[in-house]
Parts: structure tokens; sequence; C-alpha cells
């Protein structure tokens, strides 16, 4: 009878452990000293399929809502996650762009090819003074990256003064004629993209001493100051950052890190994909926080009191294209797997905020891991955009440092953390923490423990989850991914209890 009962209340404990991982958290509050810079919820949009072209740019006389050619929808959207910075023209476009192909009247702008991306026809239709408009109707920063691969220090030149000089000037006044009047402030200006690959094949010597050439003549005009940002590493490329740190270091304000992480295992569709490939896209993105451990070592050897931001202006998933759809176009689908990737790699970025002061995810619309994807007239939100959305609390919030112990979460030889977290503090006074759980079959209880503050209530909370691994939102059903009012905590003597549903994204606030 005896063994029976030890027998059953084995099999009652294996049936806990079965369903739910254990986890304990502190969040030290007391300990806040640095901001995670809202730039680091920063966006990219480039001339690559369908991203600035119906993306968002549908020009005056469609019959899609729009404002001076800007689709309103798309705007409307973006302007609910807050977006900070949007970069812009490219990629690799942006070392083939010859910005005064792109001002002046529509009708007499040259056409050229976009050899990159689908050597599809460029109209140039959107050019300088879309691009700004874009982001005051977004009321975000621009940031402008400039040619080096095929284009002249002149060229750059030129165009930092047309965008920023307001006395006289050939420039000035050729913007002047063209319809703007007072120059734009423009502070993000990236001097050359990839130029270790699609921007001219450079070994780092050779780029360093092209950054000095060229970024000696982009000036700063009346009050505007620029925040010069050189071409950066190519994932775990760190001699490249200890070339262009020694060479150029002290001349440049920000070193720009590109890091995809990919796709699946086996599969690598966006929809269509097994276990295996979800633990391993996970563990690929949680790569990110290595490269940047790599790269922060390097440039704190050269520049000690991190005057130098790490800027990671390309990050996000890369999966296969949509079948049916041009391979150039790079339009992938973006379930909840992509959610997850996302904050991870915002967790990530936190706990480097020092150091890491932009970030700018690829991209925007219609394009890799976007936010937003459009049919026609029609637009979707994806499960990436909600992430954006439930974590703008953490913009400009001061980090407070986290211990987390986790869980493993494994499948075969593959194993990550089941839960990651990370908490901030707005000027307020509210805490927001953030949690993800990985594994996609058991929930996660999360123990925390708050040192330095007395958090009386959780005010509120939301998770993004789903049914299957591979949920995603689609012109017909637009909102089978979307955040969820969530309640899953309880006071405990120690702190607090919070039970994360499997596969899910939750964001609380305490008060
Ligand atoms: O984001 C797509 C492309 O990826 C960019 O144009 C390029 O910089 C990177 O290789």
């Amino acid at each position: 009878m005896k063994k029976l009962f030890l027998l059953l209340s084995l099999a009652a404990v294996a049936a806990v452990t079965a369903a739910e991982t254990e986890n304990q958290l502190v969040i030290h509050a007391e300990q806040g000293r640095f901001k995670i810079d809202r730039n680091i919820y920063g966006h990219f949009a480039e001339h690559l399929g369908r991203c600035i072209y119906e993306g968002f740019w549908v020009g005056e006389n469609s019959p899609i809502p729009n404002t001076r050619g800007i689709r309103r929808d798309v705007v409307e959207a973006l302007k609910k996650i807050k977006v900070p910075v949007l970069r812009w023209p490219g990629g690799c476009f942006a070392d083939e762009y010859h910005w005064k192909d792109g001002v002046g009247p529509r009708e007499q702008r040259p056409r050229m090819v976009n050899t990159h991306w689908g050597k599809v026809v460029e109209n140039n239709h959107f050019g300088t003074h879309e691009f700004m408009d874009l982001c005051e109707q977004l009321q975000c920063e621009p940031y402008i990256c400039g040619n080096v691969g095929s284009g002249t220090v002149l060229e750059m030149q030129q165009w930092v003064e047309y965008l920023t000089f307001d006395g006289e000037s050939p420039m000035a006044d050729w913007r002047r004629r063209n319809g703007r009047d007072k120059p734009w402030g423009l502070r993000y200006f990236g001097v050359g993209n990839e130029n270790w690959g699609c921007g001219g094949n450079m070994t780092p010597e050779y780029y360093a001493n092209e950054y000095k050439r060229y970024a000696t003549y982009v000036r700063n005009f009346g009050t505007n100051r620029i925040f010069k940002i050189a071409c950066g590493p190519n994932s775990g490329d760190t001699n490249w950052t200890e070339v262009v740190m020694r060479e150029a270091g002290r001349r440049m304000d920000g070193l720009a890190l590109h890091y995809y992480c990919g796709s699946g295992r086996k599969s690598r569709s966006a929809t269509q994909f097994a276990e295996d490939d979800w633990i391993w896209l996970l563990r690929s993105a949680l790569r990110m926080d290595q490269l940047i451990t790599a790269h922060s070592a390097i440039m704190d050897k050269y520049d000690p009191k991190k005057r130098v931001a790490l800027i990671v202006d390309e990050w996000g998933t890369w999966h296969a294209v949509e079948p049916g759809t041009n391979p150039g176009f790079l339009y992938q689908q973006n379930t909840l797997r992509d959610a997850l990737v996302a904050a991870l790699t915002f967790h990530i970025f936190h706990q480097h905020c020092e150091r890491v002061r932009m970030a700018n995810i690829a991209q925007t619309v219609n394009v890799l891991q976007a936010m937003v994807l459009t049919d026609g007239p029609r637009m979707l939100l994806t499960p990436t955009y909600h992430i954006f959305e439930m974590y703008t609390v953490h913009h400009d919030a001061t980090l407070l440092p986290v211990e987390l112990k986790s869980a493993t979460y494994a499948l075969g030889e593959v194993s990550i953390p089941a839960v990651s977290a990370s908490a901030s503090r707005q000027p307020g006074g509210a805490i927001h923490l953030s949690l993800v759980n990985t594994d996609p079959h058991q929930s996660a209880r999360v123990l925390c423990a708050i040192t330095g503050a007395e958090v009386k209530e959780i005010a509120q909370g939301r998770v993004l989850t789903a049914a299957a691994i591979t949920a995603h939102n689609t012109f017909d059903q637009p909102e089978a991914v979307k955040p969820a009012a969530f309640h899953a905590w309880k006071k405990t003597d120690a702190g607090w209890e919070i039970t994360l549903p499997p596969k899910s994204v939750a964001v609380v606030e305490m008060r």
C-alpha cells in the first residue's frame, strides 16, 4: 500500500514537472544605472522588393489613402509602435544609390536598375524629400546611409549640404527650388554599408582609410550635429572591428554591426517548420549576445569610455521567400517564432545598453522580418509588430539588472534557457518586466523577488502566444496572433509568482 502511495506521489510530481518549469528571478531595482535607448527599437527601410514602393510609397494618385504619396494605414500602424529612428535607403542599395537622381520633379527623375534586388526598374519617385516627409509623418529621426561603394566624396558632401545647410550654396538653393526652404535636421549618417561585401568588397584597412576620407566631408552646418556611423563587422568578424576601431575609432560616433540569425535547421520556410527548426532559430538569435560581447570587448580597448555606440543596424530572421514571390524581393511571412526572436534579441540589447544605443530591424514593411505586410490596399500586423508594441514600455527606461536561474529547454542535442527576462523602470516609477518562455510544451513558473523597491501590485499584463509554433497572421485572418490580457500571477511571501504559458512573451507592469 505504502509502495503504491509512493508511486502515485512520484507520478503526481512528474506530472507537475512535465507541465511546468520552475525558474527564479531577482530584479535589482536599486541598481539601475543605464538607459535603454529607445533607438534600440529602430527600423530599416530599403529600396528592396515591396518595402519602399507599395509598402510606404503608393503615389499621390493612388486609390490607397495616402498623405503626399505615403500610405496612411502603414504610417498609423507604425506610429503606435513609436518608431524612434528609420534607416534608409539601404542596405546594399545605399552603395549604388545616387541621391541627385531622387530629387526634383518626379517625372523628370532618371530610372535605374536595382541590380541587387531583383534587377527591377527604380524610378526614383521616392527620394530625399519623400523620405524626410515620411520621417516627419512618423515623428521619427532619419538615419541616412551614404554611398561609399560607388559614390564620390563630393556626392556625399553635397547630400549633407543639401539636407542641412541654411545659407546660400548651390545645394541649399537647389533644395529651395525643389520646394523645401528650411533645412531638415539630420543626426544619423552612415558612411557606407557592408563595405566588406556588397558595399565594395573592401579590406578593413582599406575601408578605414576610405571612412576617414569620406567622413571628413560630412560636415556640420549651423546647429546641426551629425552622428557619424562607420561600417562595422559582419557577424563574428572581430578583425574588422579591431582594425576599423584602431585606425578610425576616434573619428566615428557609431560602429554598425550586422547579424541575421537566419532560419530553421532543416526547413527555411517561414511558416512550415518543426520543433527542431524552432529551437535552432531561437538558439541562433541568442548568439547576438556573444557577438555583442566580443565586439564590445574590442571597442572597450580603443574606447574605454564607451563614446562610440555599437549600432546593430541590420538584424532579424531571414527565411525563404513566400512561394511564388520574386526571390530578389525577400518577402517572408512572420510567425510566433519570429516574435520570440525579437523579444529575446531585445533582452540582449537591453543587457548591453551601455554600448548598444541603436538597432534597426530588417526591414519595416514587406521585407524580411517585417512589422507590416501589405497586399494592395490590405495591411496586416505581424507577430513581430506586436512585440515592438508591447515593448514600447522599455523605451528610454532605466535598465534594472536581473539575476535569473532558468530551467533548460532542450530538444535532441540543442538546449537553450527556457526563460529570458528583462526589467526596466520608467521615469514615472513603474517597473516593467518582460518575460519569454521558449519551451513550446511546458508553462514556466517564474518566482520573482524584487530588491530595492516595494512592489504592491502587478497593475496589468499582456501576453503574446498561440496554439501552434507556426501561428501567423494572414490577410484573411489578420488577428490570429495578437496580444491578450495576462493575469497569471500571485503574490507570495518572497515576491511574485508568474506563470508563463508555453511559447509565449509576456510584459507586466509592477507598481
Ligand atoms: O537587408 C537586406 C540586405 O542584407 C541589406 O541590403 C544588406 O545590407 C544585407 O546584406
